[in-house]
């Protein structure tokens, strides 16, 4: 199986690519929800909370796990995947979502043109991390980049509110600086931005390229899952979608269609704290 972790609901959107281009494979999803938003907190505590999930998909039979979770993608994953892997796990695999969605925004780059300017937004603890900024450099290091906290975008998505008036206010106000500033190429460095992809892209205007992470990273995956024939095969394929939650089943099932968009059906919880 592979594993699919987030703090909550927001990698449900990923989970929805994932499955759309390898639906022969059995996923397992986990939900962290009752210590989510992992956004505002500590690294420290992000690394313990994204341990502990990983723990619990690799007890469950997972081969490869996703961390769909840009804040846990960036600083805990690196110490995940240093320490943590190498310690428990050493023929298993950890992957987070920044790397391919930079990879993703890369491909719709002229580098010949003019100077590429990328936005980013994302939660708090994302955006104060390095990580976009480094896999940017990494390959063109002439980028610039400027980048947005933006916490309130999770709760008013949670609350539905996504048409709402209040909600396009906030966004304006985070997207202006990124807008005068010109950038070419915005990255919603969140789960959760997905859902508010087409009202971002009408806020900031068609010049500006609104990159489709979860379809950036589920392309990437298939194209791991290629050059790795050997990780591949022990992955089972009876096209499975396992649902856990750290919190209430009712609510995951309710709010988490709107990311998953389609029914979730049967959903167990569990508890992460030892
Ligand atoms: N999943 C988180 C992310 O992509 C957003 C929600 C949270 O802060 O936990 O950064």
């Amino acid at each position: 199986m592979i594993g699919v972790l987030d703090s909550g609901l927001g990698g449900l959107t990923f989970l929805k690519e994932f499955s759309d281009a390898l639906p022969g494979y059995s996923f397992v999803y986990l939900g962290d929800n009752a210590r989510a938003p992992y956004g505002n907190k500590s690294q420290e505590i992000i690394y313990k909370y994204t341990r502990q999930g990983v723990e619990f998909l690799f007890d469950k039979g997972c081969e490869l796990i996703i961390i769909a979770c840009n804040t846990a993608s960036s600083e805990p994953l690196k110490k995940i995947q240093q320490e943590f892997l190498l310690e428990k796990y050493p023929d298993k695999n950890v992957l987070g979502v920044i790397v391919p969605t930079v990879e993703g925004a890369m491909q719709s780059i002229n580098y010949n043109s003019k100077k590429n300017k990328i936005g980013i937004i994302g939660t708090k603890a994302t955006m104060e991390s390095k990580s976009y900024d480094q896999e940017f450099k990494k390959l063109s290091p002439k980028v610039e980049i400027y980048k947005k906290a933006t916490p309130l975008l999770v709760p008013l998505i949670e609350e539905g509110w996504l048409d709402r008036r209040e909600t396009k206010m906030i966004l304006r106000y985070y997207l202006r600086d990124l807008k005068n500033n010109k950038v070419n190429t915005l990255i919603l460095g969140c789960t959760h931005y997905p859902v508010l992809h087409k009202t971002i892209q009408g806020i900031v205007g068609s010049q500006i390229n609104v990159a489709d992470a979860p379809k950036a990273v589920a392309l990437r995956l298939k194209d791991y899952l290629t050059r790795h024939p050997e990780r591949d095969e022990k992955i089972e394929k009876k096209r499975k979608r396992i649902f856990y939650t750290t919190d209430d089943k009712k609510r995951f099932a309710s709010i988490g269609q709107r990311f998953y968009k389609a029914p979730i059906k049967k959903v167990e919880k569990i508890n992460l704290e030892q």
